[in-house]
């Protein structure tokens, strides 16, 4: 039976921002210092923040939690990683240390890691690299020692540095589509060398973020291993908190139907197998 963190309800509150650095061109890091609602969080979870302190944009914009602050074991705070994109985020980019910035989470649930996984692969697809550090981070808290992360980025632009997006003690594979960092390819490649190097097996434990068609690429290689693996899901969202309805996806029942899921409460991460995505049969 995987291991599923109890989960406190979330907390709209405002953080301090201590840092908002660049690591990539369209690339940014925000550090919040906000005792109160880090000490809720879990690897996996998001937060929803405010961007502006005007009407437009008027919804919040979810960011996973990159990483928890902890000092002596007390949690402090959190980062979140965000591509520059549009209006929130290029507002998120502007923001300087000091200010405050308004947020609601934790927000979603957390990843249920099966207690006798001894290995891990996290395969984060673009900005999907997000929550990896903080999934990462807490499989080695929890004695899981050999944890590789295969990370695809598109181009140079996009492309963060290895100590970014995983922590000290992780192996760390690097693909982009053009080839201009790291080797060329996606990051479904880096996935197939492990599988046939015999270094991803069933009773591992797989978490993977990224688009619908990573999403897709990744089920389909692992299936007939029969490996499973926990989706990190970034639908588009209203409220964030289930009342707009603007975030469903489709999820395989266990009788076979399909039925309509938030990402927002009834996710943001769900077992890959059971997810149901454009093009697949009905
Ligand atoms: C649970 C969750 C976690 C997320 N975590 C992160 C994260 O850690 N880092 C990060 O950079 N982004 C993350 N996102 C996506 C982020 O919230 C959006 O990119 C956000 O809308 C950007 O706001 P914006 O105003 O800058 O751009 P917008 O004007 O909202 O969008 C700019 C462009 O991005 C596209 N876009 C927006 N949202 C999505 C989406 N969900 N999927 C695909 N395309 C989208 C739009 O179509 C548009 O082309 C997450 C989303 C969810 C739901
Ligand atoms: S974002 Fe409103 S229901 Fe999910």
């Amino acid at each position: 039976m995987a291991a599923a963190p109890a989960l406190e309800p979330p907390v709209c509150m405002e953080g301090q921002i201590l840092e908002n650095r660049v690591i990539a061109p369209v690339t940014r890091v925000m550090k919040v210092h906000a005792p109160e609602a880090a000490a809720r969080m879990h690897a996996g979870q998001f937060v929803n923040l405010l961007t502006s302190a005007e009407r437009v944009p008027l919804l919040r914009r979810p960011m996973s939690i990159h990483r928890l602050v902890r000092h002596h074991e007390v949690a402090s705070g959190f980062y979140v990683l965000y591509d520059v994109v549009g209006p929130g985020t290029r507002n998120l980019a502007r923001m300087k240390p000091g200010e405050k910035v308004d947020f609601v989470g934790p927000l979603g649930n957390a990843i249920t890691v099966p207690p006798a996984a001894r290995r891990a692969v996290l395969v984060a697809g673009g900005v999907g690299v997000g929550p990896i550090k903080a999934v990462a981070e807490d499989l080695l808290a929890r004695g899981v020692r050999d944890v590789t992360v295969c990370y695809g980025a598109r181009d140079y632009d996009h492309s963060i540095p290895v100590k970014e997006a995983a922590p000290d003690g992780c192996r760390v594979l690097v693909c982009t589509d053009d080839g201009s960092v790291a080797r060329k390819g996606r990051v479904t490649d880096l996935v197939e060398d492990l599988l046939r190097g015999g270094r991803l097996a069933p009773g591992d434990y797989v978490f993977a973020c990224g688009p619908h068609a990573m999403f897709r690429a990744l089920r389909d290689q692992l299936r007939p291993f029969g490996i499973a693996a926990e989706a990190a899901t970034e639908e588009f969202m209203g409220c964030g908190f289930g009342v707009c309805f603007g975030c469903p996806l489709r999820q395989r029942q266990p009788d076979g139907s399909v039925a309509y899921r938030l990402c927002c409460v009834d996710g943001c991460i769900f077992p890959l197998d059971t997810l149901v995505f454009d093009g697949d049969p009905a």
